[in-house]
């Protein structure tokens, strides 16, 4: 490897171990791997690598309502991660967890030493508490009525209602989502990070315009332009101080000399980065020390590159680089940001089963490559948003990648083993010219490197047409009849093989698995770019062709939509086996019988059922079950009633609990799969579909356990 070929420490966002990787995901972890891996064909020196950002709050409430230590809990989360990223081709040098000693070593000395720069402060706050669960509250678990308009059931920021932000203190009728108690102000130390200190300011500032020593952007314009926003005026100060503690309980790490205060989890999340870096290096031999230290780093020119999405730009363009700076390690050199996915262009969405996660997708034998070629399709370095257009994806996939480049090879491989023994001859140098152009190649090239894979594409496609219009116009199935055109028809098909493999070697990066294929079909080692350069030979033997890739039909998809869609009604199927659907337990009653509802009843028929405020007392997930959650109702009975009720897809159990709601309670107990279920738990939902999820019902303040709904 020359001195010139480029070292990169490569990142993608960390994904937090508190849920499946979907499509949404998909989309930066594959543009950073389809960077990775055209540097690398390159001959550039890239480490790439990831973790699981495991800590906080959310993934703490997730294990204890699973029953499993966190430790645990974020293991398994941990080992499906890396086989979802893997199965898509995605490979990492190294995927770690942000709960490790790396970790905890790394954001120890960091916080160390921004503590000794003068840029840690300690102040009292006033704070939300849940004097049940005995822990301070999250903006977002604590709800309760718009000040605005008295939206009830508005999260602790913002109203989903009017639109208003306000602080969580400012909520009428506050509750905490976790238990229902209400909660209490409390006072509390927390550890600051000087973010307004003028010289943090002073460096974020100098830090966005400048750009790195060779000359190139430290990120795409648009976010450059929003932290600019962000930071002001030169002579402004913007910024507040960042709050980077958090009060026990809380799954993290401890801040040295400060006990039963811990790291808020964004603190030591993109420390995780270096963290499995080093846990990585130390196994390979590799010295972390010249891509971290800035003065090392400078002198052997190393690079840190990382992908994230556009909602996490203020963590990396602010805290991140400053954190960095003032603990005297060097800063980032780039960072990708991506747009956010949609899906037939409307935001990911459970009930219309678009939220699609890797699992069901490779579930449904749904090729991995299929969607790389798509993404790769669309992206390009700025930040918009992507659409997933399903018909689009199916029209593209068939015809750029079956229609056009397997194509040529499933037409001239056959000739070439049946009748010249498996040996290419010497190629058509006028038809193979345009894929050696170097003007093409040096934008193919620069494509590539400047992440405008939508660029690369049209061009590689471009090329392909120019194959196709090549065998078209030679037409080796006709040669195949003359035997005086014998000689042509294999220099016929050597040529279109020779522009076929210059092709596989352009769309390596974004189809490892393919490129593996075809290397295998010509018996050569894995592609390199500089293997553009010249064509296989004459003489050259290649083996057997196999059928490459197949088409993607549609109806692969509509079965996609439907595995991820979670609807009441499917809800009732699963729970519910073939009991009537009136009878069936567990299963809010205005998705069941829409058509009743019309004709009138009479009170007395009205009064059989005995309807009761329930309180929920433990909600947890069953095993097994995708669309169900097993509820624990007081209703005032010595013992709580255990229901299960299909609204999993629209509720998270850790914030039922404490909830009071309405029941059917004279429903006739009914064993099923998972255990009896002992009544039923009423929801709205709109059977049109029109209005996504699931609403259960919530009596007037002052409503207790028991009482009777009539
Ligand atoms: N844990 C943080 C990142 C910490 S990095 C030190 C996080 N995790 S995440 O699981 O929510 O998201 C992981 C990555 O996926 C982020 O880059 C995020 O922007 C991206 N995306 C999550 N949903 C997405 C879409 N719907 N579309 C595109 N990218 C999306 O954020
Ligand atoms: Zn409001």
């Amino acid at each position: 490897m020359s001195a010139s070929n480029r070292k990169i420490f490569v990142t993608n966002a960390l994904p937090y171990a508190n849920g499946d990787i979907h499509l949404g995901h998909l989309v930066g972890y594959i543009q950073a791997d389809i960077w990775v891996r055209f540097q690398r064909m390159c001959g550039n020196e890239v480490h790439y690598v990831c973790a699981d950002d495991t800590h906080g709050a959310p993934v703490m409430l997730r294990a204890e309502k699973e029953g499993l230590a966190p430790e645990v809990f974020i293991e398994r989360v941990r080992v499906e991660h890396m086989r979802d990223f893997a199965d898509f081709g995605v490979a990492f040098d190294n995927y770690h967890s942000t709960h490790s000693e790396e970790n905890r070593a790394y954001a120890e000395d960091i916080y160390r030493r921004l503590r000794a720069a003068g840029m840690i402060e300690t102040r009292a706050i006033e704070q939300f508490y849940d004097p049940v669960k005995q822990m301070f509250l999250a903006d977002r678990y604590i709800k309760g009525e718009c000040p605005k308009c008295a939206a009830k059931d508005q999260y602790g920021d913002s109203c989903e209602v009017c639109g208003a932000a306000y602080a969580p203190t400012e909520l009428r009728n506050p509750y905490s989502a976790v238990s229902g108690a209400t909660p209490e102000l409390r006072s509390s130390e927390h550890y600051f990070f000087r973010l307004s200190d003028p010289r943090a300011v002073e460096f974020l500032r100098e830090w966005t315009r400048a750009t790195n020593a060779d000359g190139s952007r430290r990120m795409p314009p648009e976010a450059s332009n929003k932290m600019r926003e962000w930071l002001g005026e030169a002579g402004e100060n913007r910024l507040s101080d960042w709050d980077i503690s958090r009060d026990a309980p809380y799954f993290g790490f401890e801040i040295p000399d400060a006990p039963g205060k811990y790291f808020y989890v964004w603190l030591d999340a993109p420390i995780g980065y270096l963290a499995s870096f080093k846990h990585y290096a130390d196994r390979v031999g590799l010295d972390v020390g010249d891509f971290i230290d800035p003065a090392r780093a400078a002198a052997s020119g190393t690079e840190m590159v990382h992908f994230i999405g556009k909602d996490i730009l203020y963590f990396h363009a602010l805290f991140w680089p400053a954190m960095l700076q003032f603990a005297g390690l060097r800063t980032p050199n780039f960072l990708n940001v991506n747009g956010f996915l949609t899906v037939d262009g409307a935001k990911m969405s459970k009930s219309r089963g678009t939220f699609i996660t890797a699992r069901s997708y490779l579930e449904q034998k749904l090729n991995p490559e299929w969607l790389r070629y798509y993404f790769a399709a669309k992206l390009n370095s700025n930040i918009e948003d992507l659409d997933l257009s399903l018909d689009d994806f199916v029209a593209k996939v068939n015809s750029d990648l079956v229609g056009k480049f397997v194509n040529i090879a499933s037409r001239c491989a056959g000739f070439i083993s049946k009748r010249f023994e498996g040996r290419l001859a010497a190629s058509d140098a006028a038809a193979l010219a345009p894929f050696g152009d170097a003007a093409t190649l040096a934008q193919l090239t620069r494509a590539f490197n400047d992440r405008d894979y939508s660029l690369a594409l049209r061009e590689i496609m471009r090329l392909a047409d120019v194959a196709n219009v090549y065998v078209n116009d030679e037409k080796p199935w006709e040669l195949a009849k003359d035997p005086a055109q014998h000689e042509r028809l294999h220099r016929a098909c050597s040529t279109a093989l020779n522009q076929f493999r210059a092709l596989a070697i352009l769309l390596k990066p974004v189809l490892p698995q393919l490129a593996a294929q075809v290397e295998a079909f010509f018996g050569v080692a894995p592609f390199a770019w500089r293997d553009l350069a010249a064509p296989l030979p004459a003489g050259h033997a290649i083996n057997p062709y196999a059928h490459l890739m197949t088409r993607v039909e549609r109806k692969q998809i509509d079965a996609l939509i439907e595995a991820n869609r979670e609807t009441l009604s499917s809800d009732s199927r699963s729970a519910s086996g073939t009991a009537p659907a009136s009878a069936a337990p567990a299963t809010p009653a205005a998705a069941e019988a829409p058509a009743e509802a019309a004709s009138p009843i009479s009170i007395d028929d009205f009064g059989k059922v005995d309807l009761r405020i329930a309180k929920i007392v433990a909600a947890e997930h069953v095993e097994g079950a995708a669309k169900l959650i097993k509820l624990q109702l007081d209703i005032g009975e010595a013992r709580p009633r255990q229901v299960f009720a299909g609204i999993k897809s629209a509720y998270d159990p850790a914030l039922l609990v404490g909830r009071l709601t309405v029941m059917v309670a004279n429903l006739a107990p009914r064993k099923m799969k998972f255990g009896l279920s002992e009544g039923m738990v009423l929801a709205a939902s709109d059977d049109t579909g029109e209005v996504p999820g699931l609403f259960i019902l919530s009596p007037d303040t002052g409503a207790t356990p028991g009482m009777r709904v009539k």
